[in-house]
């Protein structure tokens, strides 16, 4: 019977783990790799193993009770106390595990509409001009969120964007793509920063900063997931962050994402038939 209880609460446990909301499995799958190994376990398996605390804890404290005397395995009251503990813990869960369903739900059909992703900023540009959302309409763009001082990944994805940039331009009869990069770092990525570090990508990319709050809202409109690691000695600190690249139509709407193991002949075939299709509409 305990058990049974036991494996019960293991199998529930197992399909909170799976509840987590979209938003959450969206920035734990997209985020940064680099030196982030505790988000790397927080998300694994830190409910499960919190769940086997309590339980442990409940049952460590019961024997603390008992005279050192009782030999037994577990004794019957301490076994009816587990028992009890892990009923209370099962209806607990139970309970959550509705509400989250609940939630996750809500949270499900906004993103699964993707009407969500997206939306209005203000940022600076290189030219120290204030640019917004509108300020692209009428083109398709490719944003990826980053930081400056990123020592592999940022790069990498860069390069990629450049790329496929360079292979939709090469495609007769389609627009151009705008790559666009975002600061998460807008503390150290100042305009000129932004300015000198794009020179690295293509030609035509536009560099995007702006105050702390304007790219928080920016990051929140779009769902990225940011967070400044420690300092080290020369000052010198990790951004973790979402790697996702968006592209966005010309009418500013959200129309698809591409995670970091995407290959560049992929997204330019996803850009160029989006882009195909949205001529047949439009003609
Ligand atoms: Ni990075």
């Amino acid at each position: 019977m305990a058990f049974k209880v036991f494996q019960q609460i293991r199998s529930i446990t197992i399909i909170r783990n799976q509840s987590h909301s979209i938003s959450n499995l969206f920035n734990n799958f997209f985020r940064h790799t680099h030196s982030h190994n505790s988000h790397f376990l927080n998300s694994k398996g830190g409910q499960s193993s919190k769940l086997l605390t309590i339980t442990k804890r409940a049952l460590s404290a019961e024997a603390k009770k008992k005279k050192p005397t009782n030999r037994g395995p577990i004794g019957w009251a301490s076994l009816a106390v587990f028992m009890l503990t892990g009923g209370g813990i099962v209806a607990y869960v139970r309970y959550e595990k509705e509400e989250k369903r609940k939630a996750k739900e809500k949270e499900m059909r906004k993103s699964v509409g993707m009407a969500a992703i997206g939306g209005p900023f203000e940022l600076v540009d290189t030219n120290g001009k204030t640019v917004t959302d509108k300020d692209f309409f009428g083109k398709w763009l490719l944003l990826y969120f980053g930081f400056c001082h990123c020592p592999d990944i940022c790069p990498d994805q860069l390069e990629k964007l450049s790329t496929v940039v360079e292979k939709i331009d090469a495609i007769p009869n389609l627009p151009n793509v705008q790559p666009v990069f975002i600061t998460v770092d807008p503390h150290r990525d100042t305009v000129a920063a932004v300015k000198e570090y794009i020179q690295d990508f293509h030609p035509r990319m536009v560099g995007l900063s702006g105050t702390e709050e304007q790219v928080k809202k920016a990051c929140k409109a779009y769902r990225v997931y940011y967070s400044a690691g420690p300092k080290d000695e020369d000052e010198d600190y990790i951004v973790d962050h979402t790697i996702i690249t968006y592209l966005i139509g010309p009418d500013g709407k959200f129309i698809e994402y591409f995670g970091q193991n995407r290959e560049i002949n992929e997204i330019v075939g996803s850009i160029s038939t989006r882009m195909a299709l949205s001529k047949k509409k439009s003609s």
